[in-house]
């Protein structure tokens, strides 16, 4: 019986150890192994299943919530139209307060987002991650100068975006917008904006669909056509739109984001528009409509758990997904924590084969060669671009009476060279992967095939007819990805 004692007490000694999280840090959620509890006056509030921040109450809450129990209801009173609002997740959709906001409309314009940007899903970096409130313009400029001297903009990456925390808590009290922080940012949003641009990349930013984002900076409902005229100006190419606890939650949520879509079209500059609303309010129904991507779920955790939970989120709602259109899987955890290289490779080829945008969430300068291979992999950089194909790979049956696993393992897709395996190997032991040719959708009941690595960009050796298998040993948590020559 010793042994459980000491367990216990070197627990409870550790646990005293972790320093309180401070404002705005990560206190919780799936995976998360640091403090869960937050310096004075700061409280830690579930955003969801994965991810807990510091945060100070604006609003009064009837309940702390933990990431194992993730309900909460606020309060708030101010002005105008009364609309109902619904807990920190909406995990349970339950509607739990009345609450009262000017400028929110009963309705919302159908201008759909700009088609000349977002037909393939957005390659780049986002600051999230890597920094969450701590940046400035050092590390944003630092990473757009990366993008070139990685190769990474070679490969295809684009766009720098900053994410929460850019700028004061106020709005300018003559002009209502949007006022940058000046020790972050001394030469202004625009001033980031412009050393992006003057390396042929694009440029990135983040608001929110209420009256203040997550970390409580100024939200952009009431104001959508000020800031996406601040924006324009600006030279913002990508608007990543939150949705948070700090907000006012509603069944109406299309309408709010509409509003944003509108006064984007509103602008000369095309804008990609990311929809983050954490998969709330079946938003992959309607986000093709109104966004160019939608968040399916919470914040990312470089976690394994995250890696299969989404990927078991974004196979249910692929359907929806094409051209212009795309589930995000949330930003990359690749260069973060302590996934293996073959999860991580696993992560890549996931957000590659479903399409989803990847924003690249690390400190760029620490990625090392092995992760800098798997990130500018150009074989399957082409099949997340293809021009011709827009459709995501989907889950198959590789053989007769395979069994199902959460995620599924095996995937299929086409691109505009032809038809794509994928393998996970969800196991956390090495497996015998199996399938045969004429079960892969399209291949048809006859004719001969080889397998070409894209991993590798090299053909395996050996042919096989239709009803041949073809089998490989995988990795734990790794995955294969495969082009099928037809011969
Ligand atoms: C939410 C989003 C994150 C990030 C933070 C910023 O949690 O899901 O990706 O934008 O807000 O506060």
């Amino acid at each position: 019986m010793l042994f459980p004692f000491l367990t216990l007490v070197l627990l409870a000694v550790a646990s005293q150890t972790l320093a309180q999280a401070g404002p705005f840090a990560q206190c919780g959620g799936n995976g998360w192994t640091g403090s869960t509890s937050c310096v004075a006056g700061w409280q830690c509030v579930a955003q969801n299943a994965f991810y807990s921040q510091c945060l100070q109450q604006t609003v009064s809450t009837t309940s702390a919530p933990t990431s194992s129990s993730p309900t909460s209801t606020t309060t708030k009173t101010t002005t105008s139209s009364t609309i109902t609002s619904c807990g920190i997740l909406s995990a349970t959709k339950s509607c739990s307060a009345t609450l009262t906001v000017t400028g929110f409309p009963a309705s919302a314009p159908t201008t759909p987002p700009s088609n000349l940007v977002g037909k393939t899903p957005a390659l780049g970096w986002n600051s999230w991650n890597a920094y969450a409130c701590s940046i400035n313009e050092t590390k944003v400029v630092a990473a757009a100068n990366q993008f070139i001297s990685l190769g990474l903009k070679t490969a295809g990456y684009q766009y720098i975006n900053i994410d929460d925390c850019w700028s004061v808590m106020a709005r300018n009290s003559t002009t209502n917008q949007i006022v940058p922080d000046p020790t972050k940012f001394p030469n202004g949003i625009s001033g980031v904006a412009t050393q992006v641009h003057a390396l042929g990349l694009k440029f990135g930013i983040y608001s929110d669909a209420g009256t203040a984002t997550c970390a409580g900076f100024p939200g952009s409902l009431g104001f959508e056509s000020i800031d996406a005229a601040t924006f324009n100006a600006w030279g913002v190419d990508y608007l990543k739109y939150g949705m948070s606890m700090n907000s006012v939650r509603n069944s109406n949520s299309a309408i709010r984001y509409r509003q944003m879509t509108a006064a984007l079209a509103a602008q000369a500059r095309p804008v990609q528009f990311n929809l983050c609303l954490w998969g709330n309010y079946d938003v992959w129904d309607w986000g093709a409509r109104v966004g160019h991507s939608w968040r399916l779920s919470g914040d990312s955790s470089a976690t394994w758990s995250y890696i299969t939970s989404i990927i078991s989120t974004a196979v249910q709602h692929l359907s929806n997904d094409t051209f212009g259109g795309h589930g995000d899987m949330d930003m990359m955890e690749i260069g973060n924590g302590a996934l293996t290289i073959q999860e991580q490779r696993t992560h890549f080829a996931a957000w590659i084969m479903l399409k989803s945008p990847i924003l690249l969430g690390t400190d760029l300068s620490l990625l090392n060669s092995t992760q800098l291979t798997i990130i500018k992999n150009a074989e399957l950089l082409a099949f997340h671009q293809d021009l011709t194909i827009g459709a995501p790979a989907a889950p198959f049956t590789p053989f007769a009476s395979a069994p199902t696993t959460s995620p599924p393992e095996y995937y299929s897709g086409k691109s505009s060279k032809g038809t794509h395996v994928f393998i996970i190997n969800t196991a956390a032991t090495a497996a015998t992967k199996t399938f045969t040719f004429s079960q892969i959708p399209g291949l048809g009941a006859s004719g001969s095939f080889s397998v070409h690595d894209m991993w590798a960009g090299a053909d395996l050796s050996g042919t096989y007819t239709a009803s041949a298998t073809f089998s490989v040993t995988v990795q734990p948590h790794d995955t294969v990805a495969y082009f099928i020559n037809v011969l």
